[in-house]
């Protein structure tokens, strides 16, 4: 596998091109940003360890049917995908109340959300990400119903595997965002899962193990994410 030139790099992730037309290479950076990219900055370890930690759900989600992008592992701090054409809204599913939902609706965070719930953000720094709906996605053209149905049940789909995984590892998966993409004409779900865009408490403590660590300067970020990856099984070698 050839790596060719640079598409694009985003807050926190680098995609490359290859020699085959169909294949990314995602290279995971040690960047870490909040609030819409204002703050940055270099966390070490970051990005071997969100690219592991990744690894290690892709191929979880795989092994439960869902359809993902992610091919393999290249390095400790590369993988490669399926080059899809991304959707541009995020899929949010959320098991407990936290951050910006308690913010909107002014409820307290920890509360349990029975059924879980299902919302979608259009992916726009600019406009800090701002809330829309599938008739909006689907007349905006961002996608068609089919397409957010989909996105919507596997979203679901993903919270029925990992709810239970980090569970078995004393953890609370609170909510979590997706992304997903086009390849062939198939759906695929892309972009990543890490302690990044999640939330992910420990489950005796409601210790915060997530991003929410940088957010709110708690310190210990890095380790927090290797602490949960150890735990549900990622090898960091
Ligand atoms: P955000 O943090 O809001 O997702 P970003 O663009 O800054 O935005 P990064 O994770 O740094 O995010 O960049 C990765 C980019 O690559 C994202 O825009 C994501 O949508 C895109 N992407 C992820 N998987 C694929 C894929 N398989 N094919 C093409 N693009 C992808
Ligand atoms: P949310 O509470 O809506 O936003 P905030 O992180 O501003 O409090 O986010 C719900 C979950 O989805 C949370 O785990 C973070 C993740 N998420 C992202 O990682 N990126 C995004 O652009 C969005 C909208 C959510």
């Amino acid at each position: 596998m050839e790596k060719r030139n640079e598409l694009y790099a985003g807050k926190a992730k680098s995609i490359f091109a290859t020699d085959d037309p169909d294949l990314l290479i995602m290279h995971f950076r040690d960047d870490t940003s909040a609030f819409d990219g204002q703050r940055v900055e270099q966390l070490a370890r970051k990005g071997m360890v969100n690219n592991k930690f990744n690894a290690f759900i892709m191929g979880k989600l795989r092994e439960a049917g869902v359809p993902v992008h992610f091919e393999r592992l290249l390095s400790d701090d590369e993988s490669l995908v399926k080059r899809l054409d991304m959707i541009p809204v995020e899929c949010v599913v959320r098991n407990v109340a936290a951050g910006g939902l308690c913010r909107r609706l002014g409820i307290e965070e920890g509360r349990d959300l029975n059924p879980p719930t299902f919302e979608l953000f259009l992916k726009n720094d600019a406009l800090h990400d701002p809330m829309i709906n599938e008739s909006l996605a689907d007349s905006l053209g961002y996608a068609t119903i089919e397409q957010l149905a989909t996105a919507k049940r596997l979203t679901f789909q993903v919270n029925d595997v990992l709810r239970q995984l980090f569970l078995d590892a004393g953890i609370l998966l609170v909510d979590y965002k997706l992304e997903f993409g086009v390849h062939k004409g198939e759906l695929l779900l892309g972009d990543e899962f890490s302690p990044d865009g999640c939330r992910l408490w420990d489950a005796n403590t409601r210790e915060k193990l997530d991003k929410d660590r940088f957010r709110q300067g708690l310190g210990g970020v890095i380790e927090a994410y290797e602490e949960v990856g150890r735990r549900i099984g990622v090898d960091f070698g």
